[in-house]
């Protein structure tokens, strides 16, 4: 049902008139409650009271009737209402019924006005801001009102204060004097006022408010609703609003963060930076820190100060935000998130799925295009909700043209011819209506689609505002004063240009990102888009490399600033190639910014990143050129994490070929290190034959003093030895080259390479003791609680814990560490790691979680053309197959994996053995079995591979307690207990104790 404002009378639902006075009921509806920016004015008269009880009552009662009746011709001239007098106070409203385009400054003028004409004496508040408007007494309620009434009460006699937001809308047209803060009750922070001098212009800052929002309730309370829960809760929720450019999605989230109380921060991925991962954490990190110094490691690397991963990073950050939600709930806005590379949505997913107890709305705004490379955003979490902002319905369109035209005409035909071609995009509407308001009484034609309309209305601009504008687009869709100027001919001032595109609604005043300057942001990044695409590529090419010379020279303290001008260089260059007339040098200049970039990506395993930006890179250079090959080591190295291994192959094969010729040394040798690791995990090649290679390798870094590669090839050199089972060789080469790594100042090789002490710990006759002294020494040396993924150190840990029994210590332990694999969709490193996860299970003797673990990597790792781990992985999951009794599957994969073992893996070769012994022992055949077991121990005897020893041992005792030797077996099972012993395996040796007690059962 339906009231009639004007009669009263009830109509039916979705009635569009009233049936007894035939008032629209359409006007009523949206007369009824709505939230708009409203401009308020409080006036009250100075010392009534005491005028009262000066004058006499009669004279009184006439000065007051002519206050009220001077202000109210004021306010209503300037086109306000009055909304309410409360005692000798004024109250009044600008944007009620009806927003104009200027409110603000039509109550800064009646403000004057009224002053002026009264003659008595008054002061009077101005503030603007989002209230609730309905009928009834109460026409307009909120925040803004009490500020008003409170800029009222603080002015002086004669004085007009007004609002921080009413001054931003007219400060082009005033003068002002700043106050001193105003405490305010209620209210936690003082208010920003300042004292009206005068009204200069004519003309506000801001020509037109928003038109009300249409439709988009479905939306909001979903909104609304999701920021309810992670109040109520204290929970993190990601919120993700999906569209096409221009549906409403910025402005649906602006009318959300006008109505919650809550800090709120926010960024934008860049449409052109790919490879730029981190510029919407820095431009975050930054909102929430102001200035102050960062407390933690990795957030201080993500402003510019140090190096860690991105792992460390995306703990760095979300401590971060949890700490600063604490208060107020945050509300981190993350825009154009369809551009932002993996790593930086593995960062928000992040915190969408680790964040305790905290308060905190991750609002993303994409096109639905994200879906596209990330189908599973958001998808599986509980805390997630996504909605798909849908193009407005025709009748809400129209309510939309309604709004922006307030009140003027419009040709029906064109009207309609709106209608049809904007397809429900209020951007298309919005900006169409700017053209006709913009062409006077001149015909317009609609253009067909936004991208043409936009195109037009750029092309009708006058030349200088467009020159402006297109100089502004090259940068991008926020852009500074002061690269315009410097692309511009002769100096031109471009102030007076910007400001009539602020006024024709192109660009609005935003934040700069460059220190001492001003910058706009294009309305919209269609606008953008649209002016740069009109511009020739030879205009193109030049504008980008001059803006690359002013932000080398203005934008020395933004972080991201290599990947920034290699990409305006690199455009440059690109467009100069095309046009068929090549600049090698300018080439050359983008190539070193975009590989010094690459590097760091490459550094803080930011795998996509380092791949896209080295790649970019060296496709700038000659073939032959050294810049190249010098790239080439690196690019194999970003290619082989993410996984694309013959491209990897190629790039090394390349660089060993080349580089030495070109006088680059250190690249080939960077190559040969890295092909000789590749090569051996790959089974490529005997592991004696690299040993000498890496040798040769070694000897030549050390000659040239280089640490980075010495470390490099100590590290590998240190895998090799422990594959050979020669650990505690391996751990002295792995100590070296810790020292060498720390000596080369790179946090990533110190990190490599305490990985690799640790596992030589873990599988030589290190006492299990000592590995944790390591890793607890490591933990607090570099103070990486999260350890990173790439390296692996603390995954020794579980290992430790379950080989000494604390079995749930262990799981808990690997069992974050796999989620968090899983929710980077690491699947590689996951399997890689899977013998690790497995070891804890076998120890506890859960057999079948074993099987599964294994038998996921046996397949997943199959499927990545990996080699090296699947062939122990196979050995493994034989092994468990055959304690489950599952002989025959035992065997097929037994098979399968010798087929991939390397003669040299001999721990491999051992667990293969193990594994046909226990085989055996299932199908009954001792004989055979002890055989097998005592193949393996030969070959482990060997090795230092203490643990491996142990375990065949337990094979060996048992095979000989069947075979009734009794002696034997005891003898065997006692070396068991006293190596398990050493090593602090306290439950290989418990095994080993129970079957010595079973033997003397026997007995
Ligand atoms: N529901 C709506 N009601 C009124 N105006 C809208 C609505 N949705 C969008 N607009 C206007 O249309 C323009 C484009 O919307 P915007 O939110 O910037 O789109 P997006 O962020 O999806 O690209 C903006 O000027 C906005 O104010
Ligand atoms: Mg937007």
């Amino acid at each position: 049902m339906v009231a009639c404002l004007k009669c009263g009378a009830a109509n039916r639902e979705g009635a569009r008139f009233c049936d007894v006075c035939g008032t629209s009921l359409e006007e009523i509806d949206r007369s009824r409650e709505q939230r708009k920016v409203v401009t308020v004015l409080f006036c009250d008269v100075i010392g009534s009271t005491a005028r009262a009880e000066q004058l006499d009552p009669e004279a009184t009662r006439a000065t007051m009737a002519r206050y009220f009746e001077t202000a109210r011709t004021a306010i209503e001239r300037h086109g306000g209402t009055v909304e309410k007098f409360i005692g000798d106070a004024v109250m009044a409203v600008f944007g009620v019924p009806q927003v104009h385009e200027d409110d603000a400054l039509r109550a800064v003028r009646a403000a004057v006005e009224l002053r002026d004409a009264v003659e008595i004496g008054v002061r009077v508040g101005v503030n603007t801001g989002r209230v609730v408007t309905g009928s009834g007494d109460t026409l307009v309620t909120g925040d803004p009102v009490n500020v008003a009434a409170r800029l009222e009460q603080a002015a002086g006699l004669g004085e007009v204060l007004i609002g921080a937001d009413t001054y931003r809308l007219v400060r082009d047209a005033v003068e002002v004097e700043l106050l001193p803060p105003l405490e305010a009750r209620g209210k936690s922070e003082p208010l920003t006022a300042y004292r009206l001098v005068a009204v200069t212009g004519e003309e506000a800052y801001l020509r037109r408010f928003d038109a009300p929002l249409v439709g988009r309730s479905r939306e909001s309370r979903l909104l609304a609703d999701a920021w309810e829960r992670v109040r109520a809760e204290r929970a993190c929720a990601l919120f993700t609003i999906l569209g096409a450019a221009g549906v409403g999605k910025s402005r649906l989230t602006q009318e959300f963060l006008a109505s919650v109380d809550a800090t709120v921060v926010s960024a934008r991925c860049l449409s052109y930076g790919e490879g730029i991962t981190y510029w919407p954490a820095v431009e975050i990190v930054k909102q929430l820190l102001g200035d102050e110094p960062p407390d933690d490691l990795a957030v201080a690397a993500l402003l510019g100060h140090g190096q860690a991963t991105t792992d460390e990073i995306a703990f760095g950050v979300r401590k971060l935000l949890e700490a600063r939600s604490a208060e107020r709930g945050l509300v981190v806005l993350l825009d154009d998130l369809h551009w932002a590379e993996p790593a930086f949505l593995e960062l928000v997913e992040q915190v969408a799925d680790w964040s305790r107890g905290a308060p905190i709305l991750l609002l993303c705004l994409a096109r639905a295009e994200l879906l596209d490379q990330r189908p599973g955003w958001s998808g599986g979490k509980l805390n997630a909700t996504s909605v798909l902002l849908e193009p407005l319905v025709p009748e809400e369109t129209d309510h939309l043209i309604e709004g922006l035209l307030g009140g003027d005409d419009l040709d029906p035909g064109l009207r309609r011819g709106i209608l049809e071609a904007a397809g429900g995009n209020p951007l298309f509407v919005e900006e169409m209506l700017a053209m006709v308001r913009e062409r006077g009484g001149e015909d317009v034609s609609v253009p067909p689609t936004i991208q043409a309309l936009l195109a037009a209305r750029i092309d009708q601009l006058p030349r200088p505002e467009r020159e402006a504008l297109e100089r502004g687009a090259v940068e991008g869709q926020v852009f500074h004063r002061g690269a315009v100027e410097a692309l511009s001919a002769d100096g031109m001032t471009v102030a007076g240009h910007l400001l009539r595109l602020v006024r024709k609604e192109l660009v609005r005043p935003s934040a700069a990102m460059v220190a001492g300057d001003e910058a706009f942001r294009f309305r919209h990044l269609l606008i953008r888009d649209a002016t740069y695409e009109a511009l020739p590529k030879s205009t193109r090419a030049e504008l980008h490399e001059l803006f690359a010379n002013w932000i080398a020279e203005h934008g020395a303290e933004l972080v991201e600033l290599d990947e920034l001008l290699g990409y305006h260089l690199e455009q440059a260059a690109r467009y100069r190639f095309e046009l068929g007339a090549p600049q090698p040098q300018l080439a050359a200049r983008a190539s070193a910014h975009l590989g010094a970039a690459g590097t760091r990506a490459l550094e803080r395993l930011d795998d996509h990143a380092a791949m896209n930006l080295l790649d970019r890179a060296a496709g700038l250079l000659d073939d032959a050129s050294p810049a190249r090959l010098r790239l080439l080591p690196r690019l194999a190295e970003a290619a082989h994490m993410i996984g694309d291994i013959q491209r990897s192959e190629d790039l090394l094969a390349e660089a060993i070929d080349r580089a030495p010729a070109a006088g680059e040394a250190a690249a080939a040798l960077r190559a040969r290190i890295f092909a000789s690791f590749v090569h051996g995990h790959m089974g490529r090649a005997a592991l004696p034959t690299l040993l000498d290679e890496l040798d040769q390798v070694l000897a030549e870094t050390q000659a040239a003093g280089d640490e980075e590669l010495t470390a490099r090839a100590l590290h590998s050199r240190g895998w090799f030895r422990l594959w050979l089972g020669r650990s505690d060789d391996g751990l002295a080469d792995f100590l070296q080259a810790l020292q060498a790594a720390g000596r080369a100042s790179s946090p990533k090789l110190v990190d490599e390479a305490s990985g690799g002490v640790a596992a030589a710990m873990r599988y030589g006759s290190t006492p299990w003791a000592e590995l944790e002294a390591f890793l607890d020494g490591q933990a607090q040396a570099v103070s990486r609680p999260t350890g990173s993924l790439g390296s692996d150190i603390h995954l020794h840990r579980p290992a430790a814990l379950a080989a000494r029994g604390d079995f749930a210590a262990a799981r808990a332990y690997s069992a974050e560490r796999v989620r968090q694999l899983e929710e980077r969709g690491a699947t590689f490193v996951l399997h890689s790691i899977a013998f690790n996860v497995a070891t804890t299970e076998l120890r506890a003797g859960d057999l079948a979680s074993a099987e599964r673990i294994l038998r996921d990597a046996w397949v997943g790792l199959e499927a990545a053309g990996e080699r090296g781990f699947r062939a122990h992985i196979g050995a493994v999951l034989a092994e468990t197959l055959a304690s489950l009794d599952r002989a025959d599957e035992a065997s097929a994969i037994v098979d399968a994996s010798e087929a991939l073992t390397a003669d040299d893996d001999v721990i491999t070769v051992a667990a293969a053995h193990r594994a046909r012994a226990r085989i055996a022992a299932v199908r009954e055949l001792p004989d055979e079995a002890a055989a097998h077991a005592r193949q393996a121990l030969d070959i482990l005897d060997r090795t230092d591979s203490v643990d491996a020893q142990v375990e065949t041992l337990l094979v060996l005792g048992s095979t000989l307690r069947a075979l009734g030797s009794i002696t034997d077996a005891t003898e065997t099972l006692r070396r068991a207990v006293e190596l398990g012993d050493a090593k602090g395996s306290l439950v290989l040796a418990g095994e080993a104790r129970a079957l010595l007690e079973e033997l003397s059962r026997d007995s």
